[in-house]
């Protein structure tokens, strides 16, 4: 499509940035929707953050998504943000209003609507965490909100005990607690589990091939798993849980609909959900990417 003086901007903050999916899976989506719109990426070092946030207003973008390093500085930067950005202490939505930067957090939503349509509802269901960081703050937090008990398991307790924490003081005591990684404990608590979710990044393509500090036995069917690495599609957790009969989902699916959900606030149009997945399913895919 031509880039032409009435074209909208959108992009994305980030750094590093050059790696990110986002701008074919949002130009792949602009272009099956005939939408007059340019999403681009923009290398931002920390220190620049203030001013290209501002440059959002000065340059009439319609808004940005900003990716690691800037999703909790972005939350302190905003004229004003949504109930969601502020539990989770963190902006990945940025949209532009007359002037004013509203910031949103599409993370929690993006995790949670693809696990429902699995028919998956977290609603009195346990669900044991790996990891302590971004993501699993907005799946913790989005999960203990479901009405889920969430258990978070980190390999550095005391984030572990940090996140757990900040869930009991937004979603109301026992919501969450905290464990090491024992092996014991942890398979004990595998076992009696309805849901795992990888949100860390053990498994992903150039990091450690290890899986999980979990044996393979305390898998079992009934237990929905859920990895949000995408590279590879297929993680040794994912191939792990399908051969001991789990259902799974792997993280291409959080990927595709935190970006849907973005693309629909700043154009109004319904996201083409299935066109975004093939876009980064064929670049993922691809032996030279
Ligand atoms: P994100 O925003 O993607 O969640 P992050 O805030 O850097 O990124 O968090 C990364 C998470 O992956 C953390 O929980 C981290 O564990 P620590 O808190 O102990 O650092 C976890 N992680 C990363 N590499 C890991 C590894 N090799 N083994 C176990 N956990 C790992």
């Amino acid at each position: 499509m031509d880039i032409t003086g009435r074209t909208k901007v959108v992009g994305v903050f980030g750094h590093p940035v050059g790696h990110s999916l986002s701008p074919p899976m949002h130009n792949a989506a602009f272009a099956h929707l005939a939408l007059d719109f340019v999403y681009i990426p923009m290398e931002v070092l920390p220190e620049r953050l203030p001013d290209a946030l501002r440059g959002v207003i000065a340059l009439g973008m319609v808004g940005v998504n900003v990716t690691i390093p800037h999703k909790e500085r972005t939350a302190e930067l905003m004229d004003e943000i949504t109930e969601e950005a502020r539990l989770f202490g963190a902006v990945n939505t940025v949209i532009h209003r007359e002037g004013r930067l509203l910031g949103d957090n599409t993370d929690g939503r993006g995790f949670l609507r693809p696990l429902m349509a699995e028919g998956f509802d977290p609603r009195g269901k346990r669900a044991l965490l790996f990891g302590a960081g971004g993501a699993s703050r907005a799946v913790a937090i989005t999960l203990a909100r479901q009405g889920a008990k969430v258990i978070i398991a980190n390999r550095t307790e005391a984030r572990a005990v940090e996140l757990a924490d900040r869930v009991n003081r937004v979603c109301g005591a026992g919501a969450a607690e905290a464990i090491g990684l024992d092996a014991e404990p942890l398979a004990r608590i595998t076992e009696q589990a309805d849901l795992l979710v990888n949100t860390t990044s053990v498994g992903m393509l150039g990091n450690p091939r290890k899986t999980l500090p979990i044996p393979e036995e305390s898998l079992h069917s009934g237990l929905f798993v859920y990895d949000l690495v995408y590279n590879p599609l297929r993680t040794p957790l994912l191939a792990a849980a399908e051969s001991r009969g789990c259902r799974t989902l792997g993280g291409v699916k959080m990927l595709v609909h935190q970006g849907a959900l973005a693309l629909e606030t700043w154009t109004g149009a319904e996201a083409p959900i299935e066109v975004m997945e093939a876009e980064v399913v064929s670049r993922l895919s691809s032996p030279t990417d």
